[in-house]
């Protein structure tokens, strides 16, 4: 593919502020900038990227009006309201200034061919609109949840939404192989919130030039053909976006990782550890982190645990473990605030991920060939865990609340002895499938040169006025 296709032009990214929606735009903006096109990230005082990282982008912060008490992820999806509501004004002050300023400008300024935002941020196709600039969205999740998104009127006309406690175990036939205790969702001060906010990303999706997603061909083929049919705009899965760059190149990460797991990591048997993290937003109550920590220890294997200060409701970070438990497992344990997960991941010493399936920790496994232990916690999560392990057959659930006898013989399923086979074949046949299709002539290949052509076509056939 012509490296330097985008030369002459300029793409505006405007990520969510919450670190599993960081990431992926960064590292697309990444892929962007490595095919010619001039780069900037409008973004949010509140979590803004740290620009030192990034010295080849321009960095165009604006006002969210967001209290220190709003300025939170305990209720991400009051969050993403209020950024919906308190950008428009600073985000159409801002591309006016960048729009006009190129208008004036000589021919040594990039022309600006597109917005690229973040699906949650809707309101940014209206402020899009006014401007007649070509909006393209990028969908951090998979496939596969967004087909359960798009659903939601029908689930909800069916009485599968809002889900009862009485219905969990049942099949919902729409969308098979789901459950009802599979359907997302998301606690807010607003019990309608969730669903009001998915109704309307879907519909600002639609409205766009196109989606694109961190996600591959051959991994939600079925989920890709359906949202060609429902949304009739262009797709482009050219995921997985981390594999296009070089391990650790750069870090999006809000938290410092702790690099002092990989030695430890260094001094493990081969594919003995297991990986412990439920991403950065995920909180547990104290009772469920006392039985991980038991469950952890009574398997006997050796096991790196990220224990992110604010995961455990209540607690700043260790406080409610049991006096000696570190010093008890004589080393067969380490523990971090923070770890640089890919790095982890793609470490010899690891043979499981125990993951809540976050999108982008879901994807990291399948491309490192680890097989996964699934803790849904909420959004997304259920749906991408039910694919991991009834579809992809990768992983294995957790099937009730967390309790340390389970977690024990869970682990010891899927590390020791023949039980884990099968899993640990379709873990590597998935990541075989995850390089190739960003060779040459492999699908994430393809997608990506149609959206660089199709970007530099939006530019052309869009004639603003300001
Ligand atoms: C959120 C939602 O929870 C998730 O459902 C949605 O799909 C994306 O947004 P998060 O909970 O943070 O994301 O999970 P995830 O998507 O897995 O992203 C976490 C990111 O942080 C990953 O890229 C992971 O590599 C990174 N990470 C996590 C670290 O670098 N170090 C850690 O210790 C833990």
């Amino acid at each position: 593919m012509e490296k330097q296709r985008g030369k002459g032009h300029r793409l505006l990214l405007m990520p969510s502020p919450l670190q599993g929606h960081i990431t992926p735009l960064l590292q697309l903006a990444q892929i962007l900038y490595s095919h010619g096109f001039s780069i900037t990230i409008i973004h949010t005082f509140f979590n803004s990227p740290n620009s030192s990282t990034y010295p080849h982008f321009t960095f165009h912060p604006i006002p969210d009006f967001l209290s220190d008490a709003e300025a939170s992820t305990s209720d991400p999806i009051h969050l993403t309201d209020l950024i919906n509501i308190r950008c428009k004004q600073p985000l159409q002050e801002s591309l006016s200034t960048l729009l006009s300023h190129r208008d004036d400008d000589d021919d040594d300024e990039d022309s600006i061919a597109c917005f690229i935002s973040d699906a949650a941020l809707h309101f940014t196709q209206a402020v899009c609109d006014g401007f007649n600039l070509p909006r393209l969205v990028l969908r951090t999740g998979g496939a596969s949840s967004f087909v359960v998104f798009a659903s939601f009127p029908i689930l909800r006309e069916k009485g599968y939404l809002p889900v009862q406690e009485s219905r969990l175990e049942e099949p919902v036939d729409e969308l098979p192989p789901l459950k009802v205790k599979d359907l997302p969702k998301m606690e807010s001060r607003d019990p309608e919130a969730f669903y009001k906010l998915v109704c309307r990303f879907v519909d600002e999706c639609k409205a766009s030039s196109g989606v694109i997603w961190n996600s591959f061909e051959e991994l939600e083929s079925s989920a890709l053909a359906k949202l060609r049919e429902v949304l009739s705009i262009p797709i482009y899965p050219i995921g997985p976006f981390h594999k296009y760059l070089p391990e650790g190149s750069t870090s999006s990460s809000l938290l410092t990782p702790d690099k002092s797991c990989i030695s430890w990591l260094d001094r493990q048997e081969h594919h003995s550890v297991v990986y412990v993290s439920f991403g950065s937003m995920a909180a547990i109550s104290e009772a469920e982190f006392l039985e991980i920590a038991w469950g952890l220890a009574n398997s006997n294997q050796p096991f790196l645990w990220v224990i992110r200060p604010g995961l455990v409701r209540g607690s700043e970070w260790l406080e409610s473990l049991p006096s000696g438990f570190v010093e008890n497992l004589e080393g067969r344990g380490c523990i971090v605030k923070w770890a640089p997960q890919e790095e982890v991941l793609s470490h010899s010493a690891v043979g499981a991920f125990w993951t809540h399936n976050g999108w982008n920790s879901t994807l990291e496994s399948i491309c490192e060939g680890i097989p996964m232990i699934c803790s849904p916690c909420f959004a997304d999560q259920k749906v991408n865990a039910k694919y991991v392990s009834d579809v992809w057959r990768v992983g294995v659930q957790l099937q009730n609340k967390l309790e340390r006898g389970e977690i024990e013989r869970t682990i010891r399923k899927l590390m020791v002895g023949n039980e884990g086979d099968e899993i640990r074949h379709n873990t590597l046949h998935l990541k075989e499938k995850a390089n190739l299709c960003l060779k040459l002539g492999g699908s994430s290949y393809c997608f990506l040169d149609s959206l660089v052509s199709d970007i530099l076509s939006l530019e052309s056939s869009t004639s603003r006025s300001l």
